[in-house]
């Protein structure tokens, strides 16, 4: 079993794991990105969602550096991450339970998005992964909205991030704001 983790770049984003409904995949999903433009009336368009999601990442990365992680396992993709300062995520204010701090990188997304492979230790390989390269860059603060009941989020359930070494920095009813300090 070869397990590769690579950052994430303009060339291999097209690489980013595909399934069966909407968004179809992290590649076409612009949610964090650009909330007002989410939803019904850009569904479907997915040459234009992938060219707004390459814009963003340009953008992030000329300011923040790397922001992503595609994970493969034997040269299949199987994981998608994303991850900035919440200024480069504007769907972050609109979450209840609190802003995220401004001197934390915001994990947005963590998906292992077929089941076969999930339970496996591949999403904790992919967080860790982050925190190698965000450490070595000076970073020493992550935080993530976790949902509570439902591994149906963006970067997964609250149990995940428990079992990860994360404290609960505020508490919501259903997306607590998670947050790690290495
Ligand atoms: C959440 C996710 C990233 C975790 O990755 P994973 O590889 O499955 O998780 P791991 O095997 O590394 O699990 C590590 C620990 O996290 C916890 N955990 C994992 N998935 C969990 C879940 N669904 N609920 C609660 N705790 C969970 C467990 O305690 C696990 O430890 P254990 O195996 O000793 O019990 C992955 O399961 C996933 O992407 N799930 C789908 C989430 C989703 O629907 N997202 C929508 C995106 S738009």
């Amino acid at each position: 079993m070869r397990i590769d983790i690579v950052n994430l770049t303009k060339e291999n984003l097209s690489d980013a794991p595909e399934w069966d409904s909407h968004p179809f995949s992290c590649k076409y999903c612009i949610y964090w990105e650009f909330p007002d433009e989410y939803g019904d009336s850009v569904k479907g368009k997915r040459s234009y969602l992938l060219q707004k999601k390459t814009l963003w990442l340009q953008d992030t990365k000329r300011i923040f550096e790397n922001c992503g992680k595609l994970m493969y396992l034997n040269g299949e993709p199987i994981g998608y991450a994303q991850y900035a300062p919440p200024e480069f995520l504007p769907r972050s204010s609109y979450y209840h339970s609190d802003s995220p701090d401004y001197d934390a990188v915001l994990i947005s997304c963590l998906f292992i998005p077929r089941n076969e492979f999930r339970g496996k230790g591949f999403g904790s390989q992919l967080l860790e992964n982050i925190l190698v390269e965000l450490r070595k860059r000076g970073i020493k603060t992550v935080e993530t909205f976790a949902r509570k009941g439902n591994p149906d989020n963006p970067s997964g359930p609250e149990g995940f991030y428990v079992k990860n070494g994360f404290v609960t920095k505020k508490v919501d009813l259903e997306f607590s704001l998670m947050r790690l300090e290495f």
